[in-house]
């Protein structure tokens, strides 16, 4: 699909009145990560990535769409966040309905009110960008399919997670549940750059039910916005060694979905979100993303797998938390050993789940 088709094209259209719509969006984590983008393209990654999305980390967003008055063209948005005013949320939302307005015509005839609020704790280091870019593209979709009656389930999807991932990249994976791709790659028939697709292809049970628990290190905004490390990328010394790294993990990846094999998985998770810190690190200007909290809970981890046999293995987000993955089969011991033995390094334990 090219990105002219998302174009919404009817030059006549009504809607006509003042409506509302709601939907809610998971979180997702990368086991592969996206890390760069294309220089002068928006938002086009470096390299295909896959996530899981993540069950009961969620947004739910309101999208309340009023009627502009004719004499005042410009877009008005006001944004609240768990009841409270957020006005340092407008820039990139006013940037993002700019952005699509391009593709969704009908928006320039609303000015809207956006009511949201997240199921994990604000300001908990668990980056929201994923949830809340999608649940707005969903909502903005429910407006076009009030347009369209028509409108095909596949179709909005896809448009939905197009507009996410003009949004926030990673946003466009949290459209679908389960193992979502984006990214062109050889290996994954139908993945492509505009839009996130789910993973097409065989899963061994072992990972279709898998815990996700989320250490809170650290509670600070990050230092360094994503869209910045991005950018980094691209004179990053070490970005094409990186590139093909992320291109064989995938491959990888595939056959170890296929046999179930527990721990190759965990061992290519692991390198990945090192690989995604090392990047950082070795970026001009610099930075480290972990805490000394985040470095004791990867030894603790370590060591309990090697004394335990358990299969639990970890992937870090751009920060210092850390979310570790086991199978729900081993659920029982190993929380109860992730509450005796790694809480004090932590500021909260997040339960989620891959979905
Ligand atoms: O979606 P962005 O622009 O916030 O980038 C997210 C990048 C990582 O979370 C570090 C990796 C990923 O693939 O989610």
């Amino acid at each position: 699909m090219k990105r002219n088709c998302f174009f919404y094209r009817k030059k006549k259209y009504s809607i006509g009145q003042n409506g509302v719509v709601t939907r809610k969006s998971h979180s997702n984590i990368a086991l592969i990560k996206y890390w760069g983008k294309h220089k002068n393209k928006i938002q086009i990654p470096l390299n295909s990535s896959i996530s899981y999305s993540l069950g009961g980390v969620y947004t739910v967003t309101r999208l309340i769409y009023y009627l502009r008055e004719k004499k005042k063209r410009n877009l008005s948005i006001k944004v609240f966040l768990s009841g409270k005013e957020k006005t340092s949320f407008i820039p990139k939302i006013l940037e993002f309905f700019h952005r699509i307005s391009f593709y969704c015509s009908y928006l320039r005839d609303f000015n809207f009110i956006i009511k949201t609020y997240n199921t994990f704790p604000h300001s908990s280091g668990i980056a929201s960008s994923a949830s809340s870019m999608s649940a707005l593209a969903l909502c903005i979709m429910e407006i076009e399919k009030k347009l369209v009656s028509s409108l095909k389930e596949d179709f909005f999807l896809k448009k939905a997670s197009f507009l996410a991932r003009l949004g926030s990249g990673s946003a466009c994976r949290s459209i679908y549940p389960g193992l979502v791709v984006w990214g062109c790659h050889q290996s994954i028939k139908g993945s492509n750059d505009l839009y996130a697709i789910p993973y097409p292809y065989k899963v061994h049970s072992i990972f279709t039910k898998m815990v996700n628990t989320i250490l809170i290190i650290d509670e600070e905004p990050k230092k360094i916005l994503s869209s910045k490390g991005h950018q980094l990328m691209n004179n990053h010394p070490y970005a094409r060694e990186r590139l093909k790294c992320a291109n064989k993990n995938m491959d990888r990846l595939i056959s170890i979905l296929k046999i179930g094999d527990f721990q190759e998985f965990g061992e290519l998770i692991e390198h990945e979100a090192l690989t995604l810190h090392a990047m950082i690190m070795t970026s001009r200007p610099y930075f480290l993303w972990m805490k000394p909290n985040t470095l004791n809970v990867l030894y603790t981890v370590w060591d309990f797998r090697i004394q335990s046999k358990k299969n639990i293995y970890f992937t870090l987000d751009a920060g210092a938390n850390v979310h570790l993955l086991y199978p729900i089969q081993e659920k029982k011991i190993i929380l109860k050993w992730i509450y005796s033995d790694l809480f004090s390094y932590c500021k909260k334990i997040i339960e989620s789940f891959c979905y």
